[in-house]
């Protein structure tokens, strides 16, 4: 079979087609024909030699956790059949610590994500598969499980409700769309910045209710305040040195949830303003299967339009790297190893 495979590391020339031998299942495994995969940083972090998982040793490297696909074979003891159209939960616990036994499972002591759906197919544990309803495409359900499933954690961890404000700081990509997105299906008002004027006028029209065009923190910090004031909560994949842009922004009280580090793996916070204000910050990874169950019922009941900025044939999934990379990309961008 044909896989988008990390050949090298640094670049997106490092992504290159390799035939690989056909998976066979594993007890409670299933194969599925990878309909669909969507792109995340995560994976060009590690196609940037910026993840501890993978190194010049254990390449080529089939990145891609979000599978979407038709069950094409099934293991001894795979909850699912033959031909059902699924949607791969990429959580992989250990299902023995207090965090598996009492939730939540993304909090689990060996917390892993499953990595090899930029391939024609992909065998994958049976149990984490989420039946897709037939008004559910594919493409559109590869979108939901890294980026849609942190995002709507979030909004749970920092307790968003109706009527609350929400500032998110880098809001044209993956995450920061969803982010957009989701608060919009609760009811909550947001605040979106991105440094091209372009994808925010793509923004707005999925809902984003007032944008931010620069990346600069003192003059994001200056157009928030006198648009919208202070916000309830800031969700921030970005970190570094918006992490305290965030909390400049966010009311007394307020959270801040943080998921990534785009912008730097550190950030400086100034204590005496932090505790004044009694603001809080929380870490969030991923989400649980129930509530990725929940985001497909979401999509299903038309309540959710997961928003895909471009597709990709499995051999031009170098060029999906290199779109993120550019940063031109808005959305989710999705390779679509076997297009049905
Ligand atoms: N912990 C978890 O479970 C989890 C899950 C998903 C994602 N993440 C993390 O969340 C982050 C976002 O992931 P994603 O897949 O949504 O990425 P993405 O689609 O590439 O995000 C693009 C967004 O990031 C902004 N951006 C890119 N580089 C930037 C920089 N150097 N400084 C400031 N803003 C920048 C872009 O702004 P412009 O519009 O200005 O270009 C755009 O709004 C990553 O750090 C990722 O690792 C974590
Ligand atoms: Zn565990």
């Amino acid at each position: 079979m044909r896989t988008a495979a990390f050949t090298e590391l640094g670049d997106p020339d490092g992504v290159e087609t390799v035939e690989r031998q056909e998976p066979e299942p594993g007890d409670d495994e299933a194969i599925v024909d990878v309909r669909a995969c969507s792109v995340n940083r995560h994976d060009l972090w590690i196609l940037e030699g910026e993840s501890p998982l993978v190194n010049e040793s254990t390449l080529p490297f089939v990145s891609g956790l979000d599978v979407a696909g038709v069950v094409a074979e099934t293991g001894d003891g795979a909850s699912v059949d033959k031909g059902d159209r699924v949607l791969l939960c990429p959580n992989q616990t250990c299902g023995e610590c207090e965090f598996c036994r009492e939730g939540p499972e993304n909090m689990c002591q060996s917390f892993m994500l499953y990595h090899g759906g930029f391939a024609e197919s992909a065998a994958v544990d049976a149990s984490r598969l989420i039946a897709l309803p037939d008004d559910v495409g594919f493409t559109e359900a590869s979108t939901l499980p890294t980026a849609y499933l942190t995002a709507w954690h979030m909004l749970r961890k920092t307790d968003v409700t109706a009527g609350d404000t929400v500032f998110v700081p880098g809001a044209t990509g993956g995450v920061g769309v969803a982010t957009i997105q989701l608060c919009d299906v609760v009811g909550a008002r947001t605040v979106g910045t991105s440094t091209s004027e372009e994808k925010l006028s793509r923004l707005r029209d999925v809902g984003c209710d007032h944008t931010v065009e620069s990346g600069d923190v003192d003059e994001i910090k200056k157009e928030v305040r006198s648009s919208v004031g202070r916000v309830d909560a800031t969700v921030n994949h970005l970190a570094g040195e918006f992490t305290q842009l965030g909390l400049e922004v966010t009311k007394r009280g307020g959270t801040q949830a943080i998921c990534g580090r785009t912008a730097g793996a550190t950030s400086e916070i100034f204590a005496p303003k932090f505790f004044l204000h009694q603001q809080e910050i929380v870490g969030s990874t991923m989400g649980t299967q129930p509530e990725l169950e929940n985001l497909v019922r979401l999509v299903a009941d038309g309540k959710l339009e997961p928003v895909v900025g471009a597709t990709y044939t499995l051999e031009e999934t170098r060029q999906a790297f290199a779109d993120m990379d550019d940063r031109d990309a808005f959305g989710k961008l999705v390779v679509e190893p076997q297009s049905a």
